[in-house]
């Protein structure tokens, strides 16, 4: 990794999961992932509630990864954390927390843009996934469709107009009956059905569009959510959800999935590259994966496992060792930001 810092701590408090790794050169040391579950009483992250968890928690997570790397806090050569996008109260513990052990220590930090971390996850994993590629980056605050010719410098071709994909499984869940986080339990639900029983629209996806067009790209889930709620107020009142649940819910899956891969691979068709990349929540989804795989047909696709594609701070530390060997450092003024731009768009 060049003139990386040797060891480097991440640190992730941006949305509902505490999160620290330790990375030495391109060995993962350590990483501590901690998730809230008391959100799940209330079938949504509640923001203060997350921040005042992370800031009961965050020195434990940090002490739990340090341990696990056979290390000593004194040991980090620099220190990256997530700076945004995200809750702002829960980024500001991360955040004021890596600052002051920075600081303290006179060590290096840099803040680290969540999705951009969403983007190295899988080259944790595999090292051949690194650029050129087309990335979707599918989280529950985030829908990206991206050409990355290399790190650090990222065309943005699409993103969503209203809803995350992540959003909208986590709220077609919560319509469904269905736990928080939703994706998972979407994706279960959905295994228990067969075929396309709702033929839900896919939105933003017409044979119409052509390259250029302000929609080609776009996405839009908002619709779908309604559609789906519409069609689920139908099958209450005929006293049907319970025998369509799984029916519903494997018809939204392959709506969102439908969209996801085609916009996918019109990127492909105009980058003329066969390498995609996918990131965030949405990617720990076997049924997005296997139906990405069999699209790409004899291309390359790189995903993280789950644990890697949902929070983390192995992303966010490999991210900060990028960012760190362009000789980038944070000055003191280092603070988080709920709306942090995309860095390096083109
Ligand atoms: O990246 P992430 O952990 O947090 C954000 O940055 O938002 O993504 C969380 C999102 C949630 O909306 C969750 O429902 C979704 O990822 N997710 C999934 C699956 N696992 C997690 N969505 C679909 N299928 C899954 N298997
Ligand atoms: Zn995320």
């Amino acid at each position: 990794m060049g003139g990386a810092p040797a060891v480097v701590l991440g640190v992730e408090t941006s949305c509902d999961e505490t999160s620290a790794a330790v990375l030495a050169g391109d060995d993962l040391r350590s990483h501590v992932i901690l998730s809230q579950d008391v959100h799940k009483v209330y079938a949504g992250v509640v923001p203060e509630l997350a921040a005042r968890a992370h800031m009961r928690v965050l020195d434990a997570v940090v002490d739990a990864a340090l341990g696990e790397a056979g290390m000593e806090l004194g040991d980090v050569d620099a220190f990256g954390v997530t700076a945004g996008p995200g809750l702002i109260g829960a980024l500001l513990v991360g955040v004021t927390w890596t600052n002051a052990a920075a600081w303290g220590l006179h060590r290096p930090v840099v803040g680290v843009h969540h999705m951009e971390g969403h983007l190295f996850a899988a080259s944790l994993e595999d090292p051949e996934a690194v650029p050129p590629f087309v990335a979707l980056l599918v989280s529950g605050g985030h829908t990206l469709l991206l050409w990355v010719p290399e790190w650090g410098r990222y065309e943005l071709l699409g993103e969503t107009r209203d809803d995350a994909a992540g959003e909208a499984f986590d709220k077609v869940a919560r319509i469904l009956g269905l736990a928080y986080p939703g994706g998972p339990e979407i994706e279960k639900a959905a295994r228990a059905a067969d075929g396309d029983p709702h033929r839900f629209p896919r939105p933003m996806l017409s044979g119409g569009q052509r390259p250029g067009d302000d929609d080609y790209y776009a996405f839009s889930f908002s619709g779908l959510k309604t559609a789906v709620l519409n069609r689920v107020e139908e099958l209450k009142a005929e006293g049907r959800l319970e025998a369509e649940r799984n029916g519903v819910a494997r018809s939204f899956q392959q709506a969102v999935i439908d969209v996801l891969v085609a916009k996918t691979l019109r990127a492909v068709e105009e980058k003329d590259c066969r390498r995609v990349l996918i990131g965030g929540g949405v990617a720990a989804s076997g049924a997005l994966r296997s139906a990405l795989a069999a699209a790409l047909d004899g291309g390359r696709l790189f995903h993280p496992t789950p644990r890697m594609a949902t929070d983390n701070g192995a992303m966010i530390a490999r991210t900060a060792a990028f960012r760190l060997a362009r000789g980038e450092r944070a000055g003191p003024d280092l603070t988080a930001r709920a709306d942090l731009p995309f860095p390096g768009l083109t």
